[in-house]
């Protein structure tokens, strides 16, 4: 089994290559180290996967279509993570972000259809269901309008998809992702943010009230939602369908920092602020659709996978600390 990643060298990129070389597949991984965050993270999310003979790597710019004439080899699956992510950049630079999500993922439906592959699994995300306050968040859901440039990045490459399968036969999940942390998670996020503020005693931004709320879900879940959605295109044909992998257990803002509070043992120093442009007031993922087709079955509690997070981030800084 041969599976490309794109975007291989990100947060879920590298966490799932770990697991899926774990289960014997070959990992074909594609990123070109974009400058979103530093590349010293990527590489060090690379360098693990760099070990096993079951690893191979293409640094290449999704942008550019001859890129993926460099895979010489036959995939199973194409699992597209690669994405500029973050909502509150994309209101700076729409145009950049329109081209990666949108063109990049037109380029991988091009060269999938041209070389007769036809299994695709597309990171898309919560943030296509936008103003909608109709909760939890059902994919039956089609009323739905993002309100940023990320998200309706995500929501185009979604109906891209859709045409790719009516025309050309391709396979197609998309897994709507809802805040994904745990090690490695991007140092944008929230989750890794505030640990980083709080740990360093400093003072900690919080947008709105404390009252708006996300529905956290950890990496190790949502491998294993990816690793099920392949799976299921592998055992069947004629597939289309758009998937949310979230935890259905929406955390307000001021829970969030209670639990990091309790995990770090340390006092956050808040201050609020206003609620940005482009932010979702609320997540929450129905996962019924998951457990009915992919046996999706979060496992991870807030606390649980706060602990796990901390303790791979006093690791990783005290692993620096002693090279110093
Ligand atoms: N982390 C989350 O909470 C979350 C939630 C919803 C959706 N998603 C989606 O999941 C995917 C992975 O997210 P992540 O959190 O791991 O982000 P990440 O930024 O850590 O990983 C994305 C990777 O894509 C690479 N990339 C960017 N532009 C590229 C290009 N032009 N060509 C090749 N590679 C490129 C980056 O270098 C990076 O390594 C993204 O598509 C993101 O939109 C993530």
């Amino acid at each position: 089994m041969k599976i490309l990643i794109t975007g291989v060298a990100g947060f879920i990129g590298s966490n799932l290559a770990a697991s899926m070389i774990k289960t014997g597949t070959e990992i074909l991984g594609i990123d070109n180290f974009d400058d979103f965050y530093e590349r010293s993270v990527k590489e060090n999310n690379l360098a693990p996967l760099r070990a096993s003979e079951n690893f191979s790597f293409i640094e290449g710019d999704i942008r550019n279509a001859s890129v993926f004439n460099n895979i010489k080899d036959k995939v199973d699956v194409v699992i597209h993570l690669a994405a500029k992510a973050g909502i509150q950049p994309s209101l700076q630079m729409p145009a950049e972000y329109l081209e990666v999500n949108i063109n990049g993922t037109l380029n991988i439906l091009e060269w999938m259809k041209n070389n007769q592959l036809n299994k695709l699994v597309f990171a898309s995300s919560s943030s296509v269901y936008g103003s909608n306050n109709r909760i939890p968040f059902s994919e039956e859901d089609t009323n739905i309008f993002p309100v940023s440039p990320y998200a309706m990045s995500k929501r185009s490459c979604e109906l891209l998809n859709h045409t790719y399968h009516h025309l050309y036969n391709l396979d197609i999940i998309n897994l709507r992702l809802f805040t994904v942390y745990g090690p490695a998670q991007r140092p944008d996020l929230a989750i890794h943010k505030f640990f980083r503020t709080i740990a360093n005693d400093l003072p900690l931004t919080l947008y709105g009230k404390g009252d708006t709320s996300r529905d956290y879900t950890y990496i190790d879940d949502v491998v294993q939602g990816i690793m099920a959605a392949c799976r299921y295109l592998l055992n069947r044909d004629q597939v289309f369908e758009t998937i949310n992998l979230g935890n259905n257990k929406p955390i307000s803002l001021s829970e969030l920092v209670a639990s990091l509070e309790r995990v770090t043992g340390k006092q956050a120093k808040k201050i609020y602020t206003s609620e940005q442009p482009g932010d979702m007031r609320m997540t929450c993922a129905s996962i019924d659709k998951a457990i009915k087709l992919l046996e999706y079955n979060p496992q991870t509690s807030l606390e649980d996978g706060l602990h796990l997070f901390y303790d791979w981030y006093k690791n990783k800084n005290e692993a620096k600390l002693s090279l110093r």
